[in-house]
């Protein structure tokens, strides 16, 4: 658990001021008033272009928001706000031991009316949550993002990318296990479902370098035990138990009838797994399953290894996106955090757009793989803005790539360098929306 609570944490008196100066109320949401909660629930899905929610719906929205910090944007009088966000503050997983991690800010359910879009409400929103956030001691803030477009004015680097696989099951050729993973993969009730979409998540993202805990609304989600889900009844869940009878891996997956075919598409809404055997077993229940002709995998780790299991590589289309965006608030603490491949040495500038992070620092990376940061008034071997940092931050964004794009200004030595150091053995990956 993070130490701290985003709900602590007041709205930033600086974008209260501007939003004001516009005629509207920039406040922290009072989830406990059923008011509120509906005109904050209903204004999400409306940004978000989701149907109107029912009662029950807003129920289990209110339960998830309770456990955050929201705030909302009211014109003169309204119930209902015209702009939304929340953040919590989190752990996610960073480069060190098994379970190493970094306080981070999560932010979601950024939204702004249709009808007062382009006029800088999301900028106080942004600028706000970062204040926030900084003026808390969080060193780091994070978020998914709908448009890629949207965050990187604010310093935000997108730092995770993920693959989005699409397996033609039956080029593939199926995928053999070894003998001698003694894994069972069986069916399992939705209740059942959301309990181990819940259990394997908490133990894997432990060693998921940039990956986050979930919450309960969101296992639900991918269970199909939400009202107003439209494929709810489409929803199975299989389990991958191991020799002792411990589930080590899960996949909660739809099945689509294509049209004239006595066949269907497998799309898969979570698959996690916290051994090899069980993600090797997982992947084979999927892509073995007859009659299924296409299977369908988003925010899959960039390195996962289904076109190795596979007979037939050429079966399987990756596509690489951008998902877990970084955005650093405090360059020393944050360096601190996790440990590192190589050592290394060099002095970093960093410039900020807010301010927030900016300074240069010289980075000593030992033969531990333990990281010092010290201020530095030293010549720079590494400039770069706040957002490269970001990007580079877990090492799943390479610096001789953002070199090469003449994002980050250094050498080709000192690129190779922070390469080999920042590097992860595992790619990063993070495994959830929020
Ligand atoms: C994205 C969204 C929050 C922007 O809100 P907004 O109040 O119109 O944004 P602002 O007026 O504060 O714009 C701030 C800056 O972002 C830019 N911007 C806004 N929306 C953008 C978009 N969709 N793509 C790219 N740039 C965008 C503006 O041009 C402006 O740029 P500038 O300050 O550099 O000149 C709003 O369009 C929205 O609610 N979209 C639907 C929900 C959504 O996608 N939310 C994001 C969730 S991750």
């Amino acid at each position: 658990m993070a130490a701290i609570d985003a709900r602590d944490v007041p709205a930033d008196p600086v974008s209260e001021e501007r939003l004001s100066a516009s005629g509207l109320e920039y406040r922290v949401v009072d989830m406990s008033d059923p008011g509120q909660r509906r005109g904050f629930a209903r204004a999400d899905a409306r940004g978000f272009l989701d149907k109107e929610p029912d009662d029950e719906t807003i129920r289990l929205m209110g339960e998830m928001m309770s456990e955050r910090r929201n705030l909302g944007v009211y014109a003169p009088g309204a119930d209902m706000p015209v702009a939304t966000v929340d953040s919590w503050v989190t752990p996610m997983t960073v480069p060190g031991a098994s379970g190493a991690s970094i306080d981070l800010w999560a932010i979601s359910a950024v939204t702004v009316a249709a009808t007062h879009r382009r006029r800088g409400i999301a900028r106080n929103l942004l600028e706000g949550e970062l204040r926030a956030a900084a003026s808390a001691g969080v060193p780091v803030a994070g978020l998914t993002a709908t448009e890629a477009t949207i965050y990187g004015r604010y310093g935000f680097g997108p730092a995770v990318p993920v693959s989005k696989l699409r397996v033609e099951a039956r080029r593939a050729g199926g995928i053999s296990l070894p003998a001698a993973d003694d894994v069972t993969v069986e069916y399992i009730e939705p209740e059942d479902l959301i309990a181990a979409l819940d259990e394997v998540h908490e133990r894997a993202r432990l060693d998921r370098v940039g990956d986050v805990p979930g919450w309960p609304l969101r296992w639900r989600r991918m269970a199909g035990l939400v009202p107003g889900d439209d494929r709810a009844r489409h929803v199975r869940g299989v389990r991958a138990v191991d020799a002792d009878g411990v589930t080590r891996g899960v996949l909660a997956y739809t099945l689509d009838e294509r049209n004239d075919e006595f066949a269907a598409d497998l799309a898969i809404r979570h698959l996690d797994a916290e051994t090899p055997e069980a993600l090797r077993a997982l992947w084979a229940f999927a892509v073995n399953h007859d009659l299924v002709r296409d299977v369908h995998a988003d925010l899959r780790p960039v390195d996962d290894p289904l076109p190795w299991l596979v007979a037939n590589q050429r079966a399987v289309q990756n596509t690489v996106h951008d998902h877990g965006w970084l955005r650093i608030l405090d360059v020393p603490a944050a360096l601190a955090a996790r440990t590192y491949r190589a050592p290394l040495e060099l002095v970093l500038r960093v410039s900020d757009p807010l301010g927030l992070a900016d300074g240069s620092w010289r980075l000593r990376i030992g033969s531990d793989g333990r990281a010092i940061v010290e201020v530095t008034t030293d010549a720079p071997d590494l400039v770069l803005g706040v957002d490269a940092l970001s990007s580079l931050y877990l090492g799943g964004v390479s610096a001789t790539t953002l070199r090469a794009a003449g994002r980050i200004s250094a050498s080709a030595e000192v690129a190779a360098a922070v390469q080999d150091a920042f590097a992860c053995a595992v790619a990063p990956a993070l495994t959830i929306w929020y």
